[in-house]
């Protein structure tokens, strides 16, 4: 048995979307209800968490497999996994957003960032030697610049629609972000074939629909 453990909302769905195609029985999640936890005939269980859970369940050996956004392994200091596949879905970026007069604002004190990962923001603000106050927003960050407490935001961009709808824009890009398949290390060598049994498929049908 391998034990997945997807990251709830749009990732969780995307991925089964990808399940789907490569023929695995993904009945049983699309019937669930609220069960945190599913086994299929594929002898695969599935479990389904927040984002920094499915890190936390990887670096305790309770998943053998992960399905989490760039974003969270860039945010965590947790290192102690492999990134079997990006699933080229998910895809979205980080930014430095801002009203458009930011470039040219000459500003007296410290700049004020509001972000929901202060340490992508703080890595980022250190390759620029630029010394900024972060302040840490669980969401609606673009709410930092709308409501005068922050002169920028470093944030996630999909469509833009969200930044444009309140009068912002992306400055600089930062860093791109997709879906990624990680594994537990001792699992990846003592469940090596069931493990890549799963990742062969999935990664047939990325490279097909790359190809298309
Ligand atoms: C994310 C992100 C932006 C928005 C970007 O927020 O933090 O606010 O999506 O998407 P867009 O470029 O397509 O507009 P999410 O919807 O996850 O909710 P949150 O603001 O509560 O974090």
């Amino acid at each position: 048995m391998v034990r997945i453990a997807i990251t709830k909302g749009r990732i969780e769905k995307d991925f089964c979307k990808l399940l789907k195609k490569c023929d695995f029985d993904i009945a049983p999640i699309e019937n669930k209800d609220r069960e945190l936890q599913i086994r299929t005939q594929d002898n695969i269980e599935f479990i389904f968490a927040k984002s920094n859970d499915v890190l936390t369940f990887i670096e305790h050996g309770i998943a053998d497999l992960g399905v989490v956004g760039k974003d969270t392994l860039e945010e965590n200091d947790f290192n102690d996994y492999n990134e079997l596949l990006d699933l080229n879905v998910g895809k979205c970026y980080f930014a430095l957003a801002a009203y458009p007069n930011y470039k040219d604002k000459t500003f007296i004190s410290r700049k004020k960032i509001a972000t929901k990962y202060p340490n992508i923001a703080k890595r980022y603000f250190g390759n620029m030697q630029e010394n900024v106050e972060i302040i840490k927003l669980e969401g609606s960050v673009e709410l930092g610049p709308v409501i005068g407490m922050t002169d920028a935001i470093v944030d996630i961009v999909e469509t833009g629609a969200t930044l444009k709808a309140n009068g912002l824009e992306v400055i600089e890009k930062i860093l791109d972000v997709s879906t990624r398949l990680i594994s537990n290390k001792v699992s990846l060598k003592y469940k090596s074939e069931e493990i890549y049994n799963i990742v062969d498929k999935i990664h047939k049908v990325i490279k097909e629909e790359s190809i298309c």
